[in-house]
């Protein structure tokens, strides 16, 4: 009897969670949250951005004062798990190489880095599910065999393979998705849909297998999971690349914030199966807020949220996404002198900034010219489209850069009804946030979505470096050839720069 009386000393559950450390994950809870609210507007995102930092910082010094290398589990578990030194090392890497890539990376850059480092979360929750699999000693989460009857394996309980099976299931998910959303937003990959035939079946019979795969894993004796949660973990490697390589690029924002929402969703149900309170916490706020952020998108958008997650339903083989042939129409091409004159004569300018001014860094430029045309007199808004550029908030936070006071900022839904009243549409850089196409050309990849409607403004002036450039979605723009349309053909900063010479 000695050996049993061994394996059920060795019976290990979560630790009875110590107050103070429950207190730490609580504050740090607090902090994510205020963190949230501050994120929520440009004016306090700076702050909001500090208390997240400092909520992680507590989260984080707080699991490693009160990590405890366990060695002596069981006599059957193989426990290994690193100290102190190598945790640091770890974190160490992982801060030098997150500090050069911010650093490097481009404004414009932004949502593939994102859509990169989802992939990561992803995969840790994978990782981290199959190392409890593999060592449920070391996750508190093994119960001794003798009393089950199963020999010498460890048994792990049916609610934590539930939360592994999970867990797991997510993070693939969220992994291959990922990596999908970046291969597409960083042009490695044609960003228009590809459309399996039979898709739905294939992601709706794929989905179920996952679900009835979780279920058996939960049940199954121990000598039998293996292969269970083998097919789990590549079926939720295949369903996260079937849901995102049938979604187009115009759908691409709602995707990468979709994906936030999943891996959320998945550091939760890895803080379940580490029994750490601050991860379900911080998972269950990432989760849903993304998936919040996912309906505002789909609202902007007028995407139907479930036709998105359940990949690209409705999407048809037409004309979705990349470069259409472009038939030869007339317009009209004025200089910066032509612009600066007229915009001087204006009572009324609206400006819609768009993916090209973040490109060209015309954001202080065009500060400037607003300035400058206020100094005469002249009334300037902005109008920022929910999904202008390419992340959410991406305008905003430009404008921000160039201290452009936030009460001349509007939102779509605040700004539209006074394009009539404007005397100048002033678009740097934006294209499908104010093509029409969106109103009435029901095969257009955008239609559907709510754009400007720069039309009734008396002037459209329009930005652009060539007319042969098109927007994210890859559509022409009847904007161009509009009478009231003056196309300024240049980089956006330098048009913007000579502008103001004309002005001043
Ligand atoms: P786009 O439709 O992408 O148009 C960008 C315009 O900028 C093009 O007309 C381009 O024409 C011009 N441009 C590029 N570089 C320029 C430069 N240096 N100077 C002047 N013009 C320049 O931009 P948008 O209106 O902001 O629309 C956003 C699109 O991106 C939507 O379709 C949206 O769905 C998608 N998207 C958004 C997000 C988020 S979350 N915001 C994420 C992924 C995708 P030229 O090449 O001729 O200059």
């Amino acid at each position: 009897m000695p050996e049993v009386q061994s394996a059920s000393q060795a019976a290990v559950e979560h630790a009875p969670v110590n107050p103070w450390v429950a207190l730490a994950y609580l504050v740090s809870g607090v902090f994510f949250i205020l963190a949230l609210r501050g994120l929520s507007s440009p004016a306090t995102s700076r702050t909001g951005n500090r208390f997240g930092m400092i909520g992680m910082l507590i989260a984080v010094v707080t699991t490693l004062v009160t990590h405890v290398p366990t060695s002596d589990l069981s006599n059957y578990q193989v426990v290994s798990v690193f100290g102190l030194g190598e945790i640091l090392i770890a974190i160490a890497i992982g801060a030098i190489i997150g500090i050069t890539i911010a650093r490097r990376i481009a404004m414009t850059a932004m949502p593939e880095l994102v859509a990169a480092f989802h992939s990561l979360v992803g995969l840790a929750a994978v990782l981290v599910g199959w190392a409890a699999y593999l060592n449920p000693g070391a996750f508190g989460i093994a119960v001794p065999p003798p009393e089950f009857g199963f020999g010498s394996l460890p048994v792990i309980e049916p609610v934590s393979r539930i939360e592994m099976g999970l867990g797991i299931a997510i993070g693939a998910i969220t992994f291959s998705g990922s990596v999908i959303a970046f291969l597409k937003l960083s042009g490695r990959m044609k960003g228009s849909p590809i459309l399996l035939p039979g898709r739905h079946f294939i992601n709706l019979g794929t989905l179920v297998a996952i679900i009835v795969l979780t279920a058996l894993f939960a049940m199954a004796a121990p000598g039998d999971t293996m292969p269970l949660i083998v097919a789990l973990t590549v079926l939720a490697f295949a369903i996260g690349f079937l849901l995102i390589i049938p979604i187009g690029g115009a759908d691409m924002p709602v995707v990468v914030s979709m994906l936030n929402s999943y891996s959320g969703w998945a550091a939760a149900a890895m803080g379940f199966t580490l029994g750490n309170t601050a991860m379900i916490i911080t998972g269950a706020l990432v989760g849903s807020s993304g998936a919040i952020l996912s309906y505002i998108m789909c609202r902007a958008m007028n995407r139907s949220f479930i036709s998105v997650i359940a990949g690209g339903f409705g999407a048809d083989d037409s004309g979705a996404g990349g470069g259409e042939a472009k038939e030869q129409r007339p317009y009209k091409q004025g200089s910066a002198a032509d612009a600066a004159f007229m915009l001087e004569q204006a009572e009324k300018v609206i400006i819609i900034p768009g993916y090209g001014m973040a490109v060209a860094q015309a954001q202080h430029a065009l500060r400037e010219m607003a300035d400058l045309l206020e100094e005469k007199g002249v009334e300037v808004k902005y109008a920022i489209h929910p999904v202008a550029g390419r992340m959410p908030g991406h305008m905003n936070v430009l404008l921000a850069e160039a201290s452009v006071p936030y009460e001349n900022v509007f939102e779509l839904e605040d700004i539209n009804s006074e394009f009539a009243q404007a005397d100048v549409a002033f678009i740097i850089g934006a294209n499908d946030v104010v093509n029409p196409a969106a109103k009435t050309d029901k095969s257009s990849p955008i239609y559907g979505m709510p754009v400007f409607d720069v039309d009734k403004a008396k002037q459209v002036f329009f930005i652009k470096r060539s007319m042969g450039g098109v927007g994210y979605a890859g559509v022409d723009n009847d904007v161009f050839y509009m009478d009231q349309t003056m196309m300024l053909l240049s980089d956006a900063k330098k048009m913007v720069e000579e502008i103001v010479k004309a002005l001043d």
